[in-house]
């Protein structure tokens, strides 16, 4: 049986994609077939080669230039995208070469917190500056507008008096762990029942 290829994108810690690997490690019909960063200090980068994942490590210009990246997936013939904690915009060519066919994970209950300028820690610090009484992660899919895609998933988290960012960030990472990886799955199989 023809597997789905996914490309996981990412660019920092790396936990989200290595919990999309692990998960997919030996699966019936996805297989984690490109791992792509803009960063050499990609911690997901390691664990990709000794799964032996193929990886590609990028500039921004490159990833901003609407064919390396296009041309990338092609070489995999990737069917989908996973953005796991990818922290630059997608080209425009990699979306519409792509419709409905690339997720995000977001850690906050979008539309709030979200947009230019929100990622990772700085997701947290703005809850906690709000103070919101809860937070948790979209799993969204990636079109033109960027966060502006159709939910498939959110969580929430009750965010307590006494928690700052990195408590916070502690129990979106819980989540993300959680429910990511079976959601993408999930996801994956609706497109192709
Ligand atoms: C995750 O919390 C993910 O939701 C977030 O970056 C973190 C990456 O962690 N993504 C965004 O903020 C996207 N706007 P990781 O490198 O350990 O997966």
């Amino acid at each position: 049986m023809k597997h789905t290829r996914i490309a996981i994108l990412a660019s920092g810690i790396g936990s989200n994609a290595l919990a999309l690997m692990n998960h997919f490690d030996g699966h019936p019909t996805i297989r984690t077939s490109l791992l792509v960063s803009n960063k050499e200090t990609c911690g997901a980068l390691l664990p990709a080669s000794k799964k032996n994942i193929a990886s590609e490590v990028l500039s921004n210009a490159e990833i901003e230039d609407n064919q390396t990246l296009l041309m990338l997936l092609k070489q995999h013939s990737i069917d989908i995208v996973v953005l796991a904690g990818f922290l630059r915009r997608i080209p425009i060519s990699v979306v519409q070469a792509f419709p409905d066919r690339i997720i995000n994970i977001h850690p906050s209950i979008l539309p709030e917190f979200g947009g230019k300028g929100m990622y990772g820690a700085r997701v947290h610090h703005a809850v906690i500056e709000a103070h919101k009484k809860s937070s948790g992660i979209t799993i969204h899919v990636v079109n033109e507008n960027y966060d502006e895609g159709h939910y498939i998933a959110q969580f929430f988290v009750p965010v307590r008096a006494n928690d700052d960012a990195s408590s916070l960030g502690h129990k979106i990472r819980t989540l993300e762990q959680r429910y990511f990886p079976t959601v993408v799955e999930g996801y994956i199989n609706s497109l192709t029942d």
